[in-house]
Parts: structure tokens; sequence; C-alpha cells
């Protein structure tokens, strides 16, 4: 039995996915989490799940505090987290509802603390690898519970992710695209890199809600736009969660 952490972002955190559910407050040396933490199981297994933005979704993706998330999920003995995110798409071909099994990110993030590393003991420098920052493993059974449940999915995508909460102008769509993004969001990254740092295996599974604004045959995105596409693939994300984690050892 593994004990896997389970990160909800935006209409994505439903706490009720898990049987026999408490509620955990954790505290940590970076402060307080977004939520309390709902541990209980799922497929024989322990999770531990946190809603990123909080269970209100008051927590703007600037002051999540991705730190204290991370350590708390470590704290309690997370061996795997798996993520959930809504994305705007910045490829035709990653249509609204579409999930993606994200391989790659680019941090354009620019006012968060991205790392448990503030002060290097003397002579010992971290700086943790990076270039393949999704875990294989996890990514595998996410790929496969899309195939098993027959859901529209891409195996991979590079993020990138942005400092929010504004959305990007139409010219900073356009360069993303140019360097390769291929969905967007306000949260994978510091998320990531600190599950790196924490030698925690992490994967996210990302939904397409939108074309972001690079797009001029349609209107730019709007949080509503957002808000609907949620709710009606919302379910869709869990199920896949549901599997995934079904299929571990
Ligand atoms: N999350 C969902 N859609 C998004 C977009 N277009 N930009 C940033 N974050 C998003």
């Amino acid at each position: 039995m593994s004990i896997i952490g389970i990160i909800g972002g935006s209409g994505l955190d439903n706490p009720d996915i898990l049987q026999s559910p408490t509620d955990e407050r954790v505290s940590t040396p970076y402060g307080d989490l977004p939520s309390p933490i709902r541990v209980g199981s799922m497929g024989g297994h322990t999770v531990c799940l946190v809603a990123r933005h909080g269970r209100e979704h008051t927590v703007p993706p600037t002051q999540v505090n991705y730190r204290a998330v991370i350590s708390a999920l470590r704290q309690l003995g997370c061996t795997g987290i798996l993520s959930t995110t809504a994305v705007g798409s910045l490829r035709e071909d990653i249509r609204r509802g579409d999930l993606v099994v994200l391989d790659q990110f680019i941090d354009f993030t620019r006012h968060r603390p991205i790392s448990f590393h503030e002060g290097f003991q003397p002579h010992s420098p971290v700086h943790t690898p990076m270039a393949e920052p999704f875990h294989n493993g996890l990514r595998g059974l996410l790929v496969k519970a899309c195939k098993d449940l027959g859901i529209r999915h891409h195996e991979r995508g590079t993020v990138v992710t942005i400092e929010g909460p504004r959305f990007s102008t139409r010219a900073e769509s356009n360069m993303f695209r140019l360097w390769g993004a291929d969905v967007i969001n306000m949260s994978i990254a510091p998320e990531c890199i600190l599950a790196n740092e924490a030698a925690i295996p992490y994967a996210s599974i990302a939904m397409s809600t939108d074309y972001d604004c690079w797009k001029t045959d349609e209107p730019p995105v709007t949080w509503d736009d957002i808000l609907a596409i949620f709710r009606q693939n919302a379910e869709k994300v869990t199920n896949v969660l549901i599997r995934a984690i079904g299929g571990m050892n």
C-alpha cells in the first residue's frame, strides 16, 4: 500500500472522491497550507488530497504556498504526487475537454519562492536536475488510465506557467507557441520543481479548457468559459485519477 498525494487545481479538487476521509492540519517550516489535507483511501492506497487554491478557491496562483504543500505531503510520507490543472491550449489539435499528460514545463513565473534551498551548506550547493521533471512511471499510469477509459488525451505536452492572475496578451500567447509550449497555466511551476527537490515522483493530468487568446477566429479566454468547461469535464479527471491510483502496486 502506498501513500499518494493529489494536488487538485481549480474545479478539479473534489474532496468527496476519498473513502473514510478525515481532515489533517499539518504545520510546516514554510507556513500554512491553502486548505487542510483530506486523508482517505482510494483503490487500496492512502490518498492525501490538497485543494491548491483552497476549498473556496480564495488563494490566487501567486499566493499558493507551494513549499508548504510539498513539505506537508513529504511529512505525511507520500511516495508519489498526482496533480490536476486546468490549462489553455496553444495548439489547434488540443481541443477543449482534452486531457494532456504533461512531460515538460517552461517556468515564466516571476514572484514565487521556487526552491527549498535558500542557503547552501558550506561547499554543498544543491542544483537539482530538471531535464525530465515529470515522473515517467506515474505518467505511464495516467496515459494508461486515459486509454482504458477511452478518454481523448495527449500522451505528452509542454506547459508554460505564467504568473497570473491575469491572462496573457496575444503577443505573449504567440510567443509561447513559438517557444514550443503546447498548453498554458498558472501553477505547475514551482510545484513540480519543489516535488523534484523533495525527491517525490510527480506527474500531472491537465484539462484543456480554452484556446487562450492566440486564435483570432474566436473571442479571448474568460474565467467563465473555463468554469463551464471544467463543469462538463471534471468527472473525466476524477475517473483518470481513480483508475491510475487503482493501477499502482
Ligand atoms: N488556465 C486555464 N486556461 C488558462 C489560460 N488561458 N492561461 C493561463 N492559465 C489558464
